[in-house]
């Protein structure tokens, strides 16, 4: 909780890219770009709906039945699972836990699925030393 727009709350156990020291440290070090390409054009208005109906519905109790599950098991579970688990190598949030980068609401959810999402962090090998590196990790990995 506490996900001021685009920017993850970092005091939760929940990492994007891994919560590992050494993932955390590489995340700091390298930057991050993820990667969710706009599927608008593949599912169409009505396919974009039906699918932001049934991401939503992850969270909750989702329906075997809906209309969206087909066109998610085929185009959405190579990077988010077949039940909205994370991938933290592709950094693919948890669709699954009502919690949200770019917020929960179905027109948001629209959005991400309709234009695509390209969260990035910027690298700071080159800003920060080492020393201070490993002191953000180790304070982050707590
Ligand atoms: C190639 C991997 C990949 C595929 C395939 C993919 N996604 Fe994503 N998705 C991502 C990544 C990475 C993010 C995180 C984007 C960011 O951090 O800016 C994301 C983010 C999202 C979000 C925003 C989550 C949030 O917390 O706000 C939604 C919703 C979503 N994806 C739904 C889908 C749906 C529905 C499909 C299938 C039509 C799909 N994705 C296919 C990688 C993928």
């Amino acid at each position: 909780m506490g996900q001021a727009n685009l920017f993850p709350n970092l005091r939760d156990a929940d990492w994007q890219w891994g919560g590992t020291p050494e993932q955390i440290e590489q995340t700091i070090r390298n930057g991050r770009l993820a990667v969710m390409v706009s599927w608008q054009a593949l599912l169409n208005d009505e396919g974009v709906e039906n699918m932001a109906a049934y991401v939503m519905s992850l969270s909750g109790s989702p329906d075997t039945n809906h209309p969206g599950k087909g066109q998610y098991d085929m185009f959405c579970i190579a990077c988010h699972g077949p039940n909205g688990d994370d991938n933290p190598l592709l950094g693919a949030p948890k669709l699954n836990d009502d919690t949200w980068l770019y917020q929960g609401d179905l027109e948001s959810i629209k959005e991400s699925i309709a234009v695509g999402r390209n969260g990035q962090m910027p690298a700071f090998n080159e800003t920060l030393d080492d020393v201070q590196i490993k002191l953000l990790t180790a304070w982050l990995s707590q």
